[in-house]
């Protein structure tokens, strides 16, 4: 889309619409008022042809929902206590119920899963605890049946210590796989001081001494986890074959893992020392470190444009790129577009996860965005995943904030991603760090208990990893009743499971289908620009429209604990967080979608 056609969507026009009323199930029609070009929107200028193509099936992945799905914790078929891949395909209908249209699913293939897969020892072949090949060939015929995608999580940027390659790599300097990971003289007499001060994303050192070879091998993450080197251009091929591999079974795009440490400076400069010690959702920082010459080189950032060339070879339908990483925006929006090319569809923003549930913090969060990632451009907000704490107990355990968060999620701009559970509200399962499977616990292990429990965020991702819950049947339906789960099962899962929620009108996983569905049926909320209506924004309320092709919608959130007053006159509310909504006021925590008679 180029300037002309993106101010042309802003001309003034009246054109008359109906809606679907979702609450009350009758239909109203309006007339929408003029729109008028936003304040606060930042025109693409130096986006000129960002991955906006034309027909609007290509475009499918700007108004898609994702729902997030970590498989050993989803549907165990096999009575083994760990989920599989026949588990997803028989919740797929659940999930296409709520209005779900692509799911991403945690990796699947084989690994000795000290890190739960994202350990490979190899692409090309499916986890037998999962399922094998011709399952997963049903999964995406079953998901592309029901028109729905499959984003597979492609970890590009290190393999397991026991991958093929690496165990040739290490075990000489002089083997055809020598250079196929990072390997650096160590510094000292001996040479076993490590080449640089560098730390790894998990807090650990980024380096490992290797005796057959008396090198040090670098890790972005964990030691178990040695990176790829991609200054080797067979590496390079290598993994963008195992990309088309995946692309040729049909999966619809790749959630790129830890995207920001593909490349790291070549002349190894030390790391700047930092204040923070614990890590941060804006900058690469950690135990006193910034990041700054090992994570987000310029030349990863190319690497995501290469990428895109390598995805673009397969276009019908369109595939996607979703890449993790943390960063300020001004520099990880770097990974959508690069020096005039276009990169990753789409960035994940952490900065969402830890910005407080504040009127007034959630505008200044959404000014960012928008200010980077203008249209065509599509910031994509996270509030959870398989590493954070899960989003219920970060809002205090309160459904109505948890509703209020759907809400916002479902209304703004970007895609959505959901995490499995949070639509029926499984909360954190302490787990001491003691007891946890995950490697970043087994690592921390030493820390006390007490100081781990103090902190919002997990250090034992077992803790927002817990099966789902399905009804109340021992094992919550996870698993059989006397297969042992692989994680605790949360100990409220009679009152919080999806049978119980599905048979509430107002509960929270209900919540989350009817604001599914709005979006869905809705193009101006999934489609639509996004204008922040600053004249009515305050320390209580956020209240922002959306709007594309004569349809106008003002969504208005009450993120305070008290009754406000209704500030806006004569809008008909399609959709309340609330199902007894006054028209005069907003109950606390109350979050409404209108269209908007202003
Ligand atoms: C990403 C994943 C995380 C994994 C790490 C190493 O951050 O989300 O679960 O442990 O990368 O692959």
């Amino acid at each position: 889309m180029n300037l002309h056609q993106i101010r042309a969507v802003y001309k003034t026009q009246r054109k008359e619409n109906s809606f679907h009323n979702i609450q009350g199930n009758n239909y109203i029609s309006t007339t929408l008022s003029p729109r008028t070009c936003s304040r606060n929107m930042v025109m693409p200028a130096d986006f000129p042809e960002f991955i906006s193509s034309g027909t609007p099936d290509m475009e499918w992945w700007k108004k898609t929902t994702v729902y997030q799905i970590y498989p050993r914790s989803f549907c165990d078929t096999n009575g083994d206590g760990i989920g599989d891949i026949q588990g997803i395909i028989e919740k797929l209908d659940y999930l296409e119920d709520l209005g779900y249209e692509t799911i991403w699913i945690s990796p699947f293939t084989q690994s000795p899963q000290r890190d739960f897969g994202y350990d490979i020892s190899d692409y090309h072949s499916i986890s037998p605890q999962y399922g094998d090949m011709p399952l997963f060939e049903k999964l995406v015929q079953e998901l592309h049946r029901r028109n729905m995608k499959l984003i597979f999580d492609l970890v590009l940027n290190h393999t397991s210590n026991e991958h093929a390659w690496f165990k040739e790599s290490a075990s000489s300097r002089d083997n055809p796989k020598a250079d196929w990971y990072i390997w650096k003289d160590g510094k000292g007499k001996n040479g076993t001081k490590p080449p640089n001060n560098w730390r790894a994303m998990a807090g650990n050192r980024a380096w490992t001494y290797y005796p057959a070879r008396k090198q040090f091998n670098y890790t972005a993450f964990l030691p178990f986890q040695p990176d790829l080197n991609y200054h080797n251009p067979e590496v390079k091929q290598a993994m963008f074959d195992v990309a088309r591999f995946w692309l040729n079974k049909g999966v619809d795009g790749f959630r790129l893992d830890i995207i920001s440490a593909i490349y790291e400076d070549p002349d190894l400069r030390r790391n700047p020392l930092s204040l923070r010690l614990a890590p941060s959702d804006k900058s690469l920082t950690i135990f006193f470190q910034n990041l700054k010459n090992n994570f987000l080189q310029e030349k990863s950032f190319e690497f995501a444009t290469e990428l895109r060339s390598v995805v673009d070879e397969f276009d019908n339908p369109r595939r996607i790129l979703i890449g993790e990483s943390h960063g300020e925006e001004e520099l990880i929006k770097q990974f959508c577009y690069n020096n005039g090319r276009n990169g990753l569809n789409a960035i994940f923003l952490f900065k969402a996860i830890s910005t407080p549930f504040k009127a007034e913090s959630y505008r200044e969060m959404l000014m960012t965005f928008e200010k980077h990632f203008p249209e065509p451009l599509v910031p994509t907000l996270v509030f959870a995943n398989h590493d954070r704490t899960r989003v219920i107990t970060r809002l205090g355990g309160s459904i109505e904030k948890a509703k209020l968060l759907a809400l916002f999620q479902f209304t703004c701009r970007g895609i959505p991603f959901t995490y499995f559970g949070d639509e029926i509200g499984i909360p954190r399962v302490r787990i001491p760090l003691k007891q946890g499977k995950d490697a970043i616990a087994i690592q921390h292990k030493w820390l006390p208990q007490f100081l781990v429990d103090r902190s919002v965020e997990i250090l034992n991702r077992d803790e927002c990893r817990t099966p789902m819950l399905w009804n109340e049947n021992p094992n919550a339906g996870f698993c059989a009743v006397l297969a042992s789960p692989w994680l605790p099962i949360a100990g409220n899962f009679k009152e919080i499971n999806v049978e119980k929620q599905l048979a509430e009108p107002h509960s929270l996983l209900n919540f989350y289908k009817k604001v599914i569905h709005l979006r869905k049926e809705t193009p101006a909320l999934h489609n639509g620009s996004l204008e922040i209506a600053h004249d009515l924004c305050n320390k209580k309320i956020l209240a922002y429209y959306r709007i594309s092709n004569g349809e106008k919608y003002m969504i208005l959130l009450n993120m305070s604990p008290s009754r406000v007053r209704n500030p806006v006159n004569n809008a008909n509310i399609l959709l309340s967080t609330h199902h007894q909504s006054e028209e005069s006021q907003l109950q606390p925590f109350e979050g409404r979608v209108m269209i908007s008679g202003r």
